[in-house]
C-alpha cells in the first residue's frame, strides 16, 4: 500500500537532521535508538528525569513522519476502558428500547457487542486496521500507571493487536511507532522491556542545551544564553530535591526575555528562581551562596556556540 505519510529516514545521520529540522536536537545515541525503533518497527522505551526531552521525540516524530500522534498519557488507576477500548451502554440501552417487537430484540441482542458500539480509546485507535497510515503511539509516563496495567500492553505491543472477547482479535494493518516514556518513579517490568528497545535519555551536555535553547529562542541574545545554560548546568551538578529539565530552561529563558534581562545579575536571579525551581527547600538552597558562587562562576565562562 502507498502511505501518504512521509518515508522512513535511511541512516541515523538522516534521522537525526529530520528530527532537527522539526525543532529537535537528537543526541547520537538516541538518533540511533530511533533510527532502529523505526526500522525495526519496535517499540522504544525512553526512561530519563522529567524534562529531558522524552515526550517531545515522540510529538517530533509524528511531525516529520507526517503521521497523527496518539497520547496515552498514564496515571494511577488507569485501566482498559480508559486505554483501550470502552462499550457504549448508554446506546446499547437506548437501542434496546428502540427494539420494537421480541424479534427485533432477539437480532439486536447478538448484534449490541458490534463494532458500532465501541468507543475506541487511545491503543484501539493505534492499531485500528481501518487506519490508512499508521500513527506514532505515545504511552506517556507508564511509571505512573499500576504494575498491572502494563500486562495489558504486551500483546499490544509485541503482536500490534487487542483481543476484545466480544468481537475477537483486532490487527493492526501497519505496525503503529510506538514511544513509551517512563520519569522513573518505580521500575517497569522486565516482560515489557524485553519487547522494546531501550535509552536513557540524559540531560544535555552544556553545547547541547546552548543549541536547543537557541533553536527554540532565537530571540535570545548569545550571551544570556550562555550564562542560563552555565547557570542551569551548576545548578545540576547540586544535590536538589528537583533538578531543572530543559522545560525550565526555556521557560526561564522566556521569563528572563519578559523581562528584558541582558546578562544574569543577583537580583534578576532571586526574583525568578521560581520559574526554575518548584521547591522552596531548593530555593532556599540555592538562593543562599550557591546562587553567589554559581553567578562568578559564569563569568569566567563562555561555552562554544554550536547552534
Ligand atoms: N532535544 C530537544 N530538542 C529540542 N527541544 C527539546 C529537546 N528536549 C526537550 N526539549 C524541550 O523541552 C521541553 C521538555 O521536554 P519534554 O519532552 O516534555 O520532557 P520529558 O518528557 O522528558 O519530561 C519540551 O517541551 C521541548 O520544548
Ligand atoms: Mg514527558
Amino acid at each position: 500500500m502507498k502511505l501518504a505519510s512521509a518515508a522512513l529516514p535511511d541512516s541515523i545521520d538522516a534521522t537525526a537532521a529530520l528530527l532537527l529540522e522539526h525543532g529537535y536536537v537528537a543526541q547520537r545515541e538516541l538518533a540511533t535508538a530511533a533510527f532502529l525503533a523505526l526500522r525495526l518497527q519496535r517499540p522504544l522505551l525512553l526512561e530519563g528525569e522529567p524534562g529531558t526531552g522524552k515526550t517531545e521525540i515522540a510529538k517530533s516524530l509524528a511531525l516529520m513522519l507526517d503521521r497523527p500522534l496518539i497520547r496515552l498519557q498514564c496515571y494511577e488507576g488507569l485501566d482498559l476502558n480508559a486505554a483501550a477500548y470502552e462499550w457504549n451502554y448508554a446506546r446499547q440501552m437506548l437501542e434496546i428500547r428502540l427494539a420494537e417487537g421480541p424479534e427485533q430484540k432477539a437480532s439486536l441482542s447478538e448484534d449490541l457487542f458490534a463494532r458500532r458500539f465501541l468507543i475506541p480509546r487511545a491503543l484501539f485507535k493505534a492499531i485500528d486496521p481501518a487506519n490508512a497510515i499508521a500513527p506514532v503511539l505515545l504511552i506517556d509516563e507508564l511509571d505512573r500507571a499500576d504494575e498491572a496495567f502494563e500486562a495489558y500492553l504486551l500483546e499490544v505491543l509485541s503482536e500490534f493487536q487487542l483481543t476484545i472477547p466480544e468481537l475477537g482479535v483486532i490487527k493492526a494493518t501497519q505496525p503503529p511507532i510506538v514511544i513509551i516514556t517512563s520519569n522513573r518513579t518505580r521500575e517497569i517490568h522486565d516482560a515489557l522491556r524485553r519487547r522494546c528497545l531501550y535509552h536513557w535519555v540524559d540531560f544535555p551536555d552544556a553545547a547541547r542545551e546552548l543549541q536547543i535553547l537557541r533553536l527554540r529562542l532565537p530571540g535570545l541574545p548569545l550571551r544570556l544564553a550562555q550564562q542560563i545554560v552555565a547557570f542551569i548546568q551548576g545548578l545540576r551538578q547540586l544535590e536538589l530535591y528537583k533538578l531543572p529539565g530543559l522545560a525550565e530552561t526555556l521557560e526561564w529563558s522566556r521569563a528572563l526575555l519578559e523581562l528584558n534581562a541582558l546578562v544574569l545579575d543577583p537580583a534578576t536571579l532571586h526574583s525568578t528562581l521560581g520559574v526554575l525551581l518548584k521547591y522552596q527547600d531548593d530555593i532556599l538552597r540555592v538562593q543562599g551562596s550557591e546562587a553567589a558562587r554559581l553567578l562568578e562562576q559564569l563569568q569566567a565562562q563562555v561555552i562554544s556556540d554550536r547552534g
